[in-house]
């Protein structure tokens, strides 16, 4: 829907502020650019709809070159959202929204019609907010509006440049929580810029993380949590990410994929081979629907063998953790118990990963680098 293929930024100045870039954004898919101030977060996001002009390269939206469409006409089919969100003063809530259809030349029915609808999508009573001036919203208030302008002419592409950057941690979190949710019917393709390393593994589908004008990985939240591709990326979820960790947080930063899984129906001397091959102790037993039938171990697994038992027979459903229900506490308890891995599953009993001392270890020295470097160290 939006790609990139080694596009460059110069500035007059003689600034970098975006290195051969590569990048495809697909229909319906929500991308996060984040990375250190100055990256070219917000550049990248500015040249699609051609508030900056790439210096080479080329941009394509919907696979057309955006160099051969009317900046004007670009920006109508894409949806731009800033942090300082300028609503007009002077004109309602329903003005400020409509913008966008009014320029497209939508009928007056048509165009209250899809206020009405947004607003209400929104959790705000049309009746009430519809006649508003900005001067009488609240900052979240203000920021809803500001999104919904920029969804209101259906644009299937939307930019998003820290739009929820200036509002307190609690209404940031429902905001999310709402375009989050609002985007599960629209199927937008948003490509959404912040700092906020939370924000990013919360609302995406696949995060970009930049540094200076270039990509240093990408991947889905949980790829770019659990295999950082260098120190760089470690330190960049750490120092962000780690502080808010405490026992009391949930097990996602802590879930990895099992060493091994296995089918119910598969050879169970086949699986006993490859777990003593890869010296595991343990193998999950998974489903073709991913719900989770259960666990092996490795003596218990060698012991039903030798007595003529089948695989099912040797799994074991006494370990394990529920997601909806664990903190990171439990898993840590469980493992001093017995180092082995600890199964996840959700309350459906669909599985989701494993939590083992290493990922332990792993959060634990992320905490100790980040307090050193907090003490000058
Ligand atoms: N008009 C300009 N002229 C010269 N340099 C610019 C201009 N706009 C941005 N830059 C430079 O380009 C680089 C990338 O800027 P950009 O605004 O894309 O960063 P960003 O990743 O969005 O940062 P932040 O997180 O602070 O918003 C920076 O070094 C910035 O100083
Ligand atoms: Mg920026």
């Amino acid at each position: 829907m939006v790609t990139f293929e080694a596009v460059s930024k110069v500035f007059a100045d003689g600034t970098e502020a975006v290195k051969e870039l590569d990048l495809e954004v697909g229909e319906g898919e929500f991308v996060v650019l984040i990375g250190p101030s100055g990256c070219g977060k917000t550049t990248s996001l500015k040249m699609i709809n051609r508030l900056e002009e790439s210096t080479s390269g080329r941009i394509r939206v919907n696979g057309r070159d955006i160099r051969s469409v009317d900046p004007v006409q670009l920006r109508r089919g894409i949806g731009y959202v800033i942090q300082e969100i300028a609503l007009w003063p002077h004109m309602s809530v329903a003005e400020n929204i409509g913008i966008v259809p009014r320029l497209l030349g939508w009928h007056s029915g048509r165009i209250d019609a899809r206020v009405d609808e947004l607003l209400a999508l929104a959790g705000l009573d049309p009746a009430k907010f519809r006649h508003r001036l900005p001067d009488q919203l609240s900052g979240g208030q203000k920021q809803r509006i500001g999104v919904l302008r920029a969804l209101a002419a259906d644009p299937p592409v939307v930019l998003m440049d820290e739009p929820f950057g200036a509002l307190d941690p609690i209404t940031r979190d429902v905001l999310q929580s709402e375009l989050k949710e609002l985007n599960k019917s629209l199927r937008k393709t948003i490509v959404f810029v912040t700092h906020d390393m939370d924000e990013a593994l919360k609302l995406a589908d696949r995060v970009v993380l930049m540094r200076q004008g270039k990509i240093e990985q990408m991947g889905s939240p949980e790829e770019i949590q659990n295999a950082p591709a260098n120190d760089f990326v470690r330190s960049f979820i750490g120092e962000d990410r780690l502080a808010s960790i405490s026992p009391e947080s949930s097990l996602e930063t802590l879930l990895h994929d099992p060493f091994l899984r296995v089918a119910p129906g598969e050879d169970p001397r086949d699986v006993l081979e490859r777990m003593e091959d890869d010296g595991l102790e343990t193998a999950q037993v998974v489903d073709a629907r991913g719900n989770w039938v259960g666990m092996l171990y490795l003596p218990v697994l060698k012991r039903t063998l030798r007595n003529g038992g089948t695989l099912r027979e040797a799994v074991r459903r006494n370990r394990k953790l529920i997601f909806e229900e664990a903190v990171i506490r439990d898993a840590a308890e469980m493992l001093a118990d017995m180092d082995l891995s600890i199964p996840v599953v959700n309350r459906e009993n669909v599985f989701l990963g494993v939590v083992t001392s290493g990922s332990l270890a792993r959060l634990a020295i992320g905490r100790l680098s980040r307090s050193r470097k907090e003490a000058g160290a």
